[in-house]
């Protein structure tokens, strides 16, 4: 059933027929599942750095400090070590995030989430099994090598098998097993907070979701284009019929792949070195600038922040990891309504109402702590306020949910040509790593000396990506990947840098292509070999035409 065509400088560029088969519902979902180690992770390592048996074996400096803060609720975790603690799986990450940007080009998207799934099994065991902290951070790096490999072949391997009408949905299968993996975490460490050795089971309980990635990789086969890139041309032939459907003629989109690879191999140029062309200048900003603001959003201090919170107003451990669960809960049911609706909506919509949301709802709950629990901090705050804290906090889970959580993991892995897309990925991912380090590391300590002002900082930055998207990011819903340089050519700021390509520069576009230092002969060549990249770009890329 076609419903419609988009149509390219050059005419018809893909079809939009929207065949969903079940066979690409259930790959995706499999690899989709790839999420649930990063989610268990981010559940369990909050909740097990605030279980006693766990602080007193490891960290007994945090328990000291945390008796003498006792009046200040900001105060309570500064601790650096445990930050450093939490934090070695994202430097770990962020190296392995880079690493895998050649891995998932020489073997494949698949198998580096295989390769990640064994990593974190490792870790997880290591860490189950701990006992000091020498083994505590090596199970830790080792976790943070396996999110590493997985986070960044995981949304590529989805951008790529699904139909390009639907790909947003698909690809927010990702963020949603990250969700679930947070709140059986949270879930887990509840029945286990009692118990003197219950960290080590919530620590050591992480293979299972790795298990099952780890499996369900296995059954699943690579992604057609690199198959294609990899030479296996039969097994790309069988990955196509079995997504596309068996009567569907993959002819066709496989030539195009072969084409495609052929164009890349002659290409021969380090892909780090290529995304820096100024070509790909928009590409590379967003692939930056998105994982970067989606840490500012402050997701994970106000994931941290609500079981400290209530645990210190009095609700007592259990009620704050039950806040937890209830933020998780919400977080996953918005999560849903983004696969129903980014595709219908599109991106920018999405971004932009989930910006305005998170910076109202952050006010808010800066608002009711200022007030409640006064300047200094110490002020008891009631258990009426402290629900409206978490019904703010809520509505802020659900604004994440739809928006900068999946989203931020689909836009880097759809925006760049196939040559340069395991690079855009990566990079994305590591910036994401380094975000979340660098405020990890600043949180606690930032609580401790500004307070509810922590939370108005986040909404300045929640504000200014709400304007960066208005502004700066094209809308990519149902794009086939192949055709994505359209949408760059089409924007009043990106065009600048791209329009080369097409041919379809103005004569101040084509003053703007040239570096300062080229006279214009030189600028001749330049603009010459950009057309000659361009048409590699868009010729060389995966066409999806026919059966999807
Ligand atoms: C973010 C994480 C965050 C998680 C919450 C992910 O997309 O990258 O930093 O903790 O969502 O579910």
């Amino acid at each position: 059933m076609a419903v419609g065509v988009f149509t390219g400088v050059d005419g018809p560029v893909g079809s939009f027929s929207g065949k969903i088969t079940l066979s690409v519902v259930i790959t995706c979902i499999v690899a989709a599942s790839s999420g649930l180690i990063f989610g268990y992770d981010i559940g369990i390592s909050g909740g097990v750095t605030t279980m006693q048996p766990f602080l007193q074996k490891f960290f007994p400096s945090v328990l000291r400090k945390a008796a003498e803060a006792k009046t200040n609720i900001y105060c309570i975790y500064d601790s650096q070590v445990l930050t450093s603690f939490t934090s070695s799986l994202y430097i770990a990450g962020l190296a392995a995030s880079l690493v895998a940007s050649r891995l998932t080009a020489t073997i494949g998207r698949r198998n580096t989430m295989v390769f990640g799934g064994l990593t974190f099994l490792a870790g997880a065991a290591i860490n189950g099994g701990a006992a000091n902290v020498a083994m505590l951070i090596l199970g830790r790096i080792l976790l943070g090598f396996g999110v590493g490999f997985t986070n960044q072949a995981t949304p590529v391997y989805l951008s790529e098998v699904a139909p390009p009408k639907w790909r947003g949905a698909f690809n927010t299968g990702f963020q949603f097993f990250i969700g679930i993996g947070v709140v059986a975490a949270n879930c887990i460490n509840f029945g286990t907070a009692k118990r003197s050795w219950g960290w080590r089971l919530s620590l050591g309980l992480a293979v299972v979701p790795a298990a099952i990635m780890t499996i369900g990789a296995l059954l699943i086969s690579d992604t057609p284009s690199s198959l294609i890139q990899r030479d296996k041309v039969e097994q790309a032939r069988h990955a196509l019929r079995k997504v596309r459907g068996k009567d569907c003629d993959v002819e066709s989109e496989l030539a195009e792949l072969k084409k495609a690879s052929d164009v890349a191999k002659e290409a021969d140029q380090e892909p780090f070195v290529t995304i820096f062309e100024r070509q790909y200048r928009p590409h590379l900003v967003m692939s930056i600038a998105i994982p970067f603001f989606q840490q500012l959003t402050g997701i994970n201090i106000i994931a941290f922040y609500a079981p400290v919170l209530f645990q210190s107003v009095g609700f007592g451990n259990d009620s704050a990891l039950i806040a937890a669960i209830i933020l998780g809960l919400v977080n996953l049911a918005s999560i849903l309504v983004s696969t129903g609706v980014v595709d219908r909506f599109g991106r920018r919509f999405l971004f932009m109402e989930g910006g305005i949301q998170m910076f109202v709802c952050q006010v808010g709950v800066a608002a009711v702590l200022a007030v409640t629990t006064g300047v200094s901090g110490t002020k008891e705050i009631s258990k009426g306020y402290a629900i409206l804290v978490l019904v703010l906090m809520c509505i802020y889970a659900a604004g994440f949910g739809w928006s900068w959580g999946p989203l931020s993991w689909l836009i880097p892995s759809e925006i760049f040509p196939i040559k340069i897309r395991p690079t855009g990925q990566s990079i994305s991912v590591a910036v994401n790593f380094a975000t979340t380090f660098v405020l990890s590391q600043t949180f606690l300590t930032m609580l401790c000396h500004f307070k509810y002002g922590t939370f108005l900082f986040y909404a300045a930055w929640n504000a200014l990506m709400t304007i960066f998207v208005a502004l700066f990011l094209p809308e990519t819903k149902g794009i086939p990947l192949d055709s994505m340089n359209l949408v760059w050519e089409k924007h009043w700021y990106w065009r600048r840098f791209v329009c080369v390509g097409s041919g379809s520069c103005s004569d101040t576009e084509k003053e703007q292509q040239k570096w300062p230092w080229e006279d214009s002969a030189a600028s001749m060549d330049l603009s010459a070999a950009s057309v000659a990249r361009s048409h590699f770009r868009s010729s060389g890329d995966h066409m999806h035409r026919g059966c999807f």
